[in-house]
């Protein structure tokens, strides 16, 4: 509970002359970022020309939480003498109780003051960043959104599968996927942008069709573009003879305009993309959510989720699309000649179509980016940096869906922890950019205050400031201890929807 509120000016040269406060509250700026954390001891003026800075007059004080104000020699200062203008901070008694002036005011009210113009920080100006970051918070909060429709979706359909013995609505996720297609046309993955529970697993299977889907339609975008231009450009140049110069008032690709995939080709994809683990739901929760290694037994189980299970799950439903049922079918087959522990075998890589291999690109990756069972949760620019060094170069094809995949979910994820040149840590708010906020000083220990994110895309950026690409961080777990509270808490919030 806030019972009082000080001027930051004040609190200021309280602490110039050596005093402290603890405000016994979380402190967040508009944007939701942490400012200060409830239990830390301001003692550093520059921690609250940093919070003035961010538009705050007043700091709220929670003294039920042990908020409060202390002299240099530690003496409680009582709020009433800071409200007189001709009081200087003095000692009083020490307790933790106090004045209670100004009740009711709320965080809310002190928040949202954004300075025109924004600070210079690394040659960049930060109200470009706030900008951005206000469009990503608005952005996270119509993912979550939909990440919600479609987790009550894809319950629904396991536990229909479950309960039934292979049955469910093929109907109703054809309908949520249409709107799923035109809301992954112009938000690419978006749901990159809602952290991962690093501690849970046993909602994976949920969570990995939303998550697949998300990623293999981002994929699938880029390459449809990519490509379909690159056959367009080729055939220009190779037959201009049959690309008639269209007429100005006609659209542009009305001939010679090549697009691999269609509308109703990407929505067969979607579907497929969100089902292509459906067989695993036949496969008892002991094996599949085992800790310990597999029998050979069990591991065969497994295997057959897909092959076996899942095109038995399709053929129940009566579901006739080829595409879907060629996903769920050949999702873990090989990419390319030679790959190992990929299954069935029946059908050479070169005949394996591009959208079941753009499936299982989403799927290694967010295999690895997620908690399991039996591993921790990968640092995805880890992934995406071993993903690529596994199939790059490999044939042409592979290396336009290879493209595509490192190009929609970014070298540097969002998500993933960071090395800077200057040993703090930084986590990715977004792979565009990117975009990144330090979490700690230069020696890896916890800021006790907010940065400011830094575009690491910014040419004029500080050396020291710039992503060191020889220091790595493997899971997310490690440093979990060390990330602040906002970023704590915004790993879990995906599991609370
Ligand atoms: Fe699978
Ligand atoms: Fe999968």
């Amino acid at each position: 509970m806030i019972n009082s509120r000080a001027s930051i000016d004040k609190l200021i040269d309280i602490v110039r002359q050596g005093g402290k406060v603890k405000t016994g509250i979380d402190i967040y700026n508009s944007k939701g970022v942490l400012l200060l954390e409830k239990d830390i001891v301001v003692n550093r003026v520059k921690t609250l020309e940093i919070i003035k800075d961010e538009g705050f007059a007043y700091l709220p004080l929670n003294s039920d939480n042990y908020g409060g104000i202390w002299d240099s020699e530690g003496n409680h200062i009582q709020l009433d003498e800071l409200d007189d203008p001709k009081a200087k901070p003095s000692s009083s008694p020490s307790s933790m109780d106090q004045g209670d002036n100004d009740r009711g005011s709320s965080l809310k009210d002190e928040t949202g003051t954004s300075r025109p113009g924004g600070t210079r920080i690394g040659g960049t100006r930060i109200g470009g960043i706030e900008k951005r970051l206000k469009e990503i918070d608005a952005f996270k909060r119509m993912a979550a959104e939909k990440y919600a429709m479609s987790k009550k979706q894809a319950q629904k359909v396991l536990e229909d599968i479950k309960s039934s013995g292979g049955h469910f609505d093929y109907e109703a996720v054809e309908q949520n996927m249409t709107q799923m297609v035109d809301f992954f046309k112009v938000s690419e993955n978006p749901f990159s942008y809602l952290n991962r529970d690093l501690f849970r697993y046993d909602d994976y299977l949920v969570s990995h069709c939303i998550n697949v889907c998300a990623i293999g339609s981002a994929m699938l975008n880029r390459f449809n573009t990519s490509f379909s231009s690159s056959v367009n450009r080729y055939i220009a140049t190779a037959f201009p003879e049959n690309v008639s110069p269209a007429p100005q008032s006609a659209p542009k690709k009305s001939q010679g305009s090549y697009q691999c995939y269609l509308k109703d080709d990407i929505q067969d994809i979607t579907v497929g993309f969100f089902l292509h683990d459906i067989g695993k739901v036949m496969i008892p929760e002991s094996v599949l959510y085992k800790k310990g290694k597999l029998t050979a037994m069990e591991f065969d189980m497994i295997r057959k989720h897909s092959y076996q299970m899942g095109t038995a799950i399709i053929e129940k439903n009566r579901i006739s699309n080829s595409v879907v049922r060629n996903i769920v079918k050949y999702h873990h087959a090989a990419l390319f000649d030679g790959e190992k522990r990929c299954y069935p075998g029946d059908l050479p890589p070169s005949e394996i179509p591009l959208y079941v291999k753009m499936c299982k690109l989403a799927d290694i990756y967010d295999a690895m980016i997620s908690k399991q069972c039996y591993k921790e949760a990968y640092n995805p620019i880890n992934a995406v940096t071993d993903i690529f060094r596994k199939y790059a170069k490999k044939d042409h094809m592979l290396q336009f869906i290879l493209h595509a995949f490192v190009k929609s979910i970014g070298i540097y994820p969002t998500g993933s922890i960071i090395y800077l040149m200057n040993g703090q840590m930084a986590y990715v708010l977004e792979s565009s950019g990117p975009l990144v906020l330090p979490f700690t000083d230069r020696t890896g220990i916890t800021l006790t205050s907010a940065s400011e994110p830094i575009d690491l895309g910014d040419k004029k950026l500080d050396q020291n400031l710039k992503a060191d690409s020889f220091r790595s961080i493997q899971t997310p777990v490690e440093v979990h201890d060390r990330l602040p509270a906002y970023l704590k808490s915004a790993v879990t919030e995906e599991s609370s929807l």
